[in-house]
């Protein structure tokens, strides 16, 4: 077997390299220099027998032909949502989330359930590991083929026998492809393996899902090509502690971002919560002053978050103001306008905030929460679990519009919020929705909407 030529590759600005260096030279990024095959073999392809020289022919766009059946259901509700409508042939997902989050249980319960041929091929379990977890899972079925292997061309081998409609694969990094010589999980290996397995379900119209292990700051491992290589990205989240998981998408080829879906995890597996206000409802206790939910955007995604603020009395004769997940700086403005344009008596009080799950917040329309946490603490008077806000906040006390409000509400309307606080002068083109939408201008027409 003729050896394949690789070279290394800054990932950043493209500079080529002879060995491995821990900073590029012409860019002065670290880490960023990777391993990349330069020559290919000849016979490389996912099926050996496969003729390579095929030339595809450029097609009027009226004349493509669309097949209207192209997706096929997965029989899991909230998965179909987030795809926009089920997984459609030929394309390629990725899910990624922390280990023990549940993704393996997601993609077996999905495998079992759909009405087809399934390959599932895990390098991460034993046959009888999975078929425990099958055992658990409780769904009748004679249709999914379990396969334990790791090497990309002994799997084309299996599936070119089974001819499966739908393939599972667990995970990418356990994955490796003959033709390079790095170990499953390098980045060199991940591409590879993914290049190979597009190409398969691109040429067979097969779907294939992936899963992926993501690194210490949230993001999938490998290297960020993989998310553009695939079609859909999908990040299963939540606290391992309490049982809901989020299910969205981070990129959607066939679909919107937008969607997002909820299980609970239970006993027997995944359970879809179609009634997201259960979550809200369940976990918190009816009148805690001091809290309020923002329904933030963090990147594309829109996240609600549960801002805390604490206001007392101050012992020392300089007030101690202090946040966590927020800049100091701009809760020292919101209490400055507070106390000029409202004429609350901040002055003298000890004011403490805090966003809670350890988040940081960047996003500027979590100021009407967090003025609204301080007011609810400050009065001591609760707000209704079931509002939340979206507004920044400016220096004359004005409530200011913020982007992607639609968005905002949505993500609201979905989670079982009955009423969302934004600015006056926020427009909203499609008004279809069925939370209350309350348009405010001043911080002192807030004050007057929830306590007065
Ligand atoms: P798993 O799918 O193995 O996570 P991942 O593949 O993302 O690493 O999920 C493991 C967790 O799920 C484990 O802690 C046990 C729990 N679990 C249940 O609570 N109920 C079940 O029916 C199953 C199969 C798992
Ligand atoms: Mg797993």
């Amino acid at each position: 077997m003729a050896k394949t030529k690789t070279s290394f590759f800054c990932q950043n600005c493209g500079a080529q390299y002879a060995k491995w260096l821990g900073q590029c030279n012409s860019c002065s990024e670290w880490n960023t220099i990777v391993e990349e095959v330069i020559q290919k073999e000849e016979k490389r392809n996912w099926k050996q027998t496969a003729s390579t020289k095929k030339v595809n022919k450029a097609l009027k766009i009226n004349d493509i032909l669309v097949d209207k059946e192209d997706r096929i259901s997965t029989k899991n509700n909230e998965l179909d949502r987030v795809l926009g409508g089920g997984l459609v042939k030929g394309s390629m997902l990725l899910l990624g989330g922390e280990p023990g989050i549940g993704k393996s249980t997601l993609l077996l319960q999905i495998a079992l359930a759909i009405p087809k041929r399934i390959l599932y091929v895990s390098g991460e379990e034993s046959q009888s590991q999975i078929k425990m977890r099958a055992e658990r899972l409780n769904i009748a079925n004679t249709n999914c083929l379990i396969l334990t292997e790791t090497n990309t061309q002994n799997i084309f081998r299996s599936i070119e026998e089974i001819q499966p409609d739908v393939v599972v694969i667990d995970s990418i990094q356990t994955l490796h492809t003959e033709y390079i010589d790095a170990s499953p999980g390098s980045i060199s290996q991940i591409r590879e393996t993914t290049a190979e397995l597009i190409k398969f379900a691109k040429e067979t119209a097969t779907p294939v899902l992936l899963i992926g292990h993501i690194t210490k700051d949230g993001n999938i491992a490998g290297p960020k090509i993989l998310e553009h290589m695939v079609d859909v990205v999908l990040q299963f989240e939540g606290d391992r502690n309490h049982t809901y998981r989020i299910l969205r998408a981070n990129k959607n080829r066939f679909g919107s971002t937008a969607e997002i879906g909820i299980y609970e995890m239970q006993s027997v597996g995944l359970r879809e919560v179609e009634n997201p206000s259960e979550i809200l409802i369940s976990q918190k206790e009816d009148d805690l002053s001091g809290t309020a939910i923002a329904a933030t955007l963090e990147g594309i995604r829109p996240l609600m978050i549960e801002v805390q603020a604490l206001v007392s009395t101050a012992v020392y004769g300089t007030p101690q103001r202090s946040a966590t997940g927020y800049d100091i700086k701009r809760l020292n403005m919101l209490l400055a306008v507070l106390e000029k344009r409202a004429g609350f008596r901040l002055g003298a009080k000890d004011v403490f905030l805090n966003i809670a799950g350890g988040i940081k917040v960047d996003d500027p329309a979590i100021d009407l929460a967090v003025i609204c946490a301080i007011l609810s603490s400050n009065e001591d008077d609760a707000i209704p679990q079931d509002f939340c806000f979206a507004a920044e906040i400016g220096l004359a006390g004005e409530i200011r519009p913020v982007n992607r409000v639609e968005q905002r509400i949505l993500e609201a309307e979905k989670l079982g919020f009955q009423k969302i606080f934004i600015s006056k002068f926020n427009k909203i083109s499609k008004t279809s929705s069925v939370i209350k939408i309350v348009k405010v201008a001043k911080v002192e027409d807030i004050y007057a909407n929830l306590f007065a």
